[in-house]
């Protein structure tokens, strides 16, 4: 990273570190202010990028074809880890991480034409029924003995929700979702090398047999629809079936879990944004774009390269560097947002870059925001008048990731 193109100022890398991930809106906002929405950062890991936080830098960057996801060059532009893929791994579990999010052109546009279909806004529709009727047994069991008592609105409510719907919309039965939790969690953020390569194991293993079941006898579900798929005689390797459902299950309930949380969290510190959503409840579609622009679930977009020098705002940033784009930075900028740092419920959010942009656009943004509404909306409904946080919010804590967006707990009272 030292290397640096002609014309391109001089700055030191700003370490990002634990302060970072528990208040990403203080750096990047001073980041903005100081009229450095592009700076060379060291994430926490040691990792050294091009920090991005304006929105028009950030949303040219996510659609600029010279900047690569790919994943086999990303590892090798890696500082090595150890054991990263050592011991446990297995082909299989390889296979997981070669996944559409991590690949370019041709391949990418291969594997999403083959997804695409079915997360239009028009399949998920029909599946608000089931959605509605998942948040209402679980605020069910919220409103039995829990009531009165303090409880985690993550554990009880957004978690399992978005869990279930990707689980019924793939095919994986009930009695064998038990450790996709802690699995989703290693991976996503609290895993070591060694942890992360046990999981990938487990989760192949589990993924594998599960495909082959559907192979054998399919049961009218996207897993089965997916090994029996040929478009144009086109047909999903076995690796690419694992890589494809592994993906789906993760990006399918880590991030939406976060839509939940973060948007009741939010709701909860600005009563009359809450109040007014009470007495609206046709705000709410709109409600969901601006609790995904305020506090998204996604801080920092996956990886990405660049595979030549790329201009961005007034620096060239040089060949073969790491991009972190700032979804949450982006979409606080004032340049792009009147009065970004205050929760608007009324307020035309669109525009945000919470679902990403460009190729890789989030192929589930219709479902999760179908899922951020019903599960809002019904929360709403049943404890608007008597949810409250249970402890001062300075207590909270963040996940320790520069990924997602989360925290940890979220300890409510409902009465
Ligand atoms: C991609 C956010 C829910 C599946 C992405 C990206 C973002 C994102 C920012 C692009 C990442 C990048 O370019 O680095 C979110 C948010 C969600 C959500 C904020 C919830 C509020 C979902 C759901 C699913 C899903 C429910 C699936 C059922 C995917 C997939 C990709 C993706 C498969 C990769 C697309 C590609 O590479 O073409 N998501 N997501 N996401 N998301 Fe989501």
């Amino acid at each position: 990273m030292e290397q640096r193109e002609p014309g391109t100022p001089t700055v030191e890398p700003l370490q990002l570190d634990q302060g970072f991930i528990q208040d990403p809106h203080r750096l990047t906002a001073l980041l903005r202010e100081q009229r450095e929405p592009v700076r060379p950062v060291i994430m926490p890991r040691g990792l050294p990028g091009w920090l991005i936080t304006g929105h028009a830098e950030a949303k040219a960057m996510l659609a600029d074809p010279r900047l690569s996801k790919n994943s086999a060059r990303i590892g090798e532009l890696l500082p090595r880890r150890p054991t990263a893929t050592g011991g446990a791994a297995t082909e299989d579990s390889r296979a997981l991480a070669e996944h559409m999010l991590n690949m370019d052109p041709p391949d990418h546009t291969r594997l999403r034409g083959l997804v695409n279909k079915a997360f239009t806004a028009k399949s998920v529709a029909r599946l608000r029924p089931r959605i509605e009727q998942i948040a209402d047994e679980l605020l069910d069991g919220l409103a039995g003995p829990a009531r009165g008592a303090e409880v985690d609105l993550l554990d009880a409510y957004a978690f399992p929700l978005p869990i279930t719907v990707i689980c019924e919309l793939l095919g994986v039965p009930e009695d064998e979702r038990g450790s996709f939790r802690s699995w989703s969690t290693t991976m996503v953020s609290a895993g070591s090398a060694e942890e992360v390569a046990k999981v990938s194991a487990e989760m192949a293993a589990y993924l594998g047999a599960l495909i082959e079941g559907k192979r054998a006898s399919p049961t009218g579900d996207l897993l089965s629809d997916l090994v029996h798929v040929s478009d144009g005689g086109d047909q999903l390797s076995r690796g690419e079936l694992l890589s494809m459902a592994f993906l789906l299950l993760i990006a399918g309930h880590e991030t939406t879990v976060n839509l939940i949380g973060n948007a009741a969290l939010a709701l909860l510190s600005a009563p009359d944004q809450l109040a007014a959503l009470r007495a609206d409840p046709a705000l709410l579609p709109g409600a969901v774009e601006e609790f995904l622009r305020f506090d998204g679930p996604v801080n920092i977009a996956t990886l990405r390269f660049t595979t030549e020098a790329v201009p961005c705002g007034d620096h060239v940033l040089p060949a073969n560097a790491f991009v972190l784009v700032s979804l949450l930075g982006a979409n606080r900028d004032e340049r792009r947002f009147a009065e970004a740092g205050r929760l608007d419920v009324t307020r035309s959010a669109s525009g945000h870059l919470a679902f990403g942009h460009g190729i890789h656009y989030c192929v589930g943004a219709p479902l999760a925001r179908l899922e951020g509404e019903v599960a809002i909306g019904r929360l709403l409904a049943r404890f608007g008048d008597t949810l409250r946080l249970a402890g001062p919010p300075e207590q909270l804590r963040w996940r320790r990731s520069t990924l997602i967006r989360g925290l940890e707990r979220l300890p409510v009272s409902l009465s």
